[in-house]
């Protein structure tokens, strides 16, 4: 609607007006959008639903400028490997989830993906846990893998039976040196700490009530890979982490969080590709554009104003 006046004032100074207003009484917004894909849909990957706050740690993407930058919390990227195997990687290992369970809290259980892979898992790692992830108190007891012990002629002191060592024949190395595998509660003389010095130590949790009723040590299988068995019962991985307010209001008003690859809240996104503004997805869409008020001043002309 191009309302045009055609006046004609001579002014001493000769100017030439024109002036460009388009008034909008649209929101005020920072219309920041991002790529919605980068949030997705709730989908399986083998048997495990992954949706938000979970998310494809390969979704990643430029949100307000912050690189690799997801839609969902921090520690909860899963990666679905071939298609049907959902995998959390902590410290670079590989944990296979065998649950997620989002009522109430947000836990997952996983199995470390040795004892997936292996009949006699032998573990070598011990778990490294993100600051937004942690197990939960009381939840789990430990395995202990205590590796290649060398004990060498010159140890007197007490240590576990040479028979109680494993047999599995990926344990075995070269020269004198044997590996246990104990419940922690089960290890022998604990407080003597035999293995200093001589052994590599690794510890592995797993779901206490998922502990076979047997005690292992009346188990002649355990030291062949019955272990494996009590392995597989995996261990649970809670989210605990102080959500900022940001992220709170955002997933008030149905937005998901969008978190940086530090961890830090970046932006609340909001359906259609729009960052909310003020973390708040409710806020009415964005209008028009602001007003923008253009001044073109050109001197010595015809003296003509022009009102657009
Ligand atoms: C996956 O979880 C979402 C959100 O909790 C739910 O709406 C959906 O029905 C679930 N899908 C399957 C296949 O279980
Ligand atoms: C990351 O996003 C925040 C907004 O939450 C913005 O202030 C900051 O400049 C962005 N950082 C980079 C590196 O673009
Ligand atoms: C993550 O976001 C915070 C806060 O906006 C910002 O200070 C930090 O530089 C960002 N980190 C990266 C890697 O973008
Ligand atoms: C999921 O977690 C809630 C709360 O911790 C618990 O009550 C519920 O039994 C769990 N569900 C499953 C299937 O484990
Ligand atoms: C190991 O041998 C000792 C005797 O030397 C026996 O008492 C013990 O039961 C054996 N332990 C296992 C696990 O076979
Ligand atoms: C693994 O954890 C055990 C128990 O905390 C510890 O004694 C051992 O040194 C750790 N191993 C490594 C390589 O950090
Ligand atoms: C979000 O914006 C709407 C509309 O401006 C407002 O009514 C509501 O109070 C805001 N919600 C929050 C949590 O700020
Ligand atoms: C504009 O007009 C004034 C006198 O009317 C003159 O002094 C000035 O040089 C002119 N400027 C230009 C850009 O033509």
């Amino acid at each position: 609607m191009a309302l045009s006046l055609h006046l004609h004032h001579r002014l001493p100074l000769a100017l030439l007006l024109v002036v460009l207003v388009a008034a909008s009484h649209g929101v005020p917004t920072s219309g920041d959008s991002y790529d919605p894909s980068l949030c997705l849909k709730p989908q399986l990957c083998g048997s495990v639903n992954i949706s938000y706050p979970f998310y494809l740690s390969d979704d990643t993407g430029v949100l307000l400028g912050n690189s690799s930058s997801y839609c969902g919390y921090p520690g909860l990227g899963i990666k679905c490997d071939g298609g049907n195997q959902a995998v959390l990687e902590l410290g670079g290992e590989k944990y296979i989830i065998s649950s997620i369970n989002n009522t109430g809290g947000l836990t997952v259980t996983v199995v470390d993906h040795e004892v997936d892979e292996e009949a006699c898992p032998k573990i070598d790692h011990n778990v490294t846990l993100p600051r937004w992830l942690k197990i939960p108190d009381g939840t789990v007891e430990y395995i202990v893998f205590f590796l290649d012990c060398n004990f060498g002629t010159e140890f007197t002191g007490q240590k576990p039976d040479t028979n109680s060592s494993i047999t599995c024949p990926n344990f075995m190395s070269l020269g004198p040196r044997m590996s246990f595998v104990f419940l922690w509660e089960d290890v022998p003389y604990r407080d003597t700490n035999w293995w200093q010095g001589r052994c590599q130590v690794f510890q592995v949790p797993v779901l206490k009530d998922r502990l076979g009723q047997g005690d292992p040590q009346d188990d002649p299988g355990w030291k062949k890979g019955g272990f494996r068995n009590t392995l597989l019962a995996g261990f649970p991985l809670a989210w605990d982490y102080q959500k900022p307010l940001a992220c709170e209001q955002c997933e008030g008003t149905k937005g998901q969080c969008g978190y940086n690859q530090t961890g830090q809240f970046v932006a609340c996104l909001c359906s259609g590709g729009r960052v909310g503004d003020h973390n708040n997805c409710t806020a009415a869409t964005p209008g028009k554009p602001l007003s923008k008020l253009v001044v073109l001043v050109l001197p010595n002309c015809s003296g003509d104003y022009w009102l657009l």
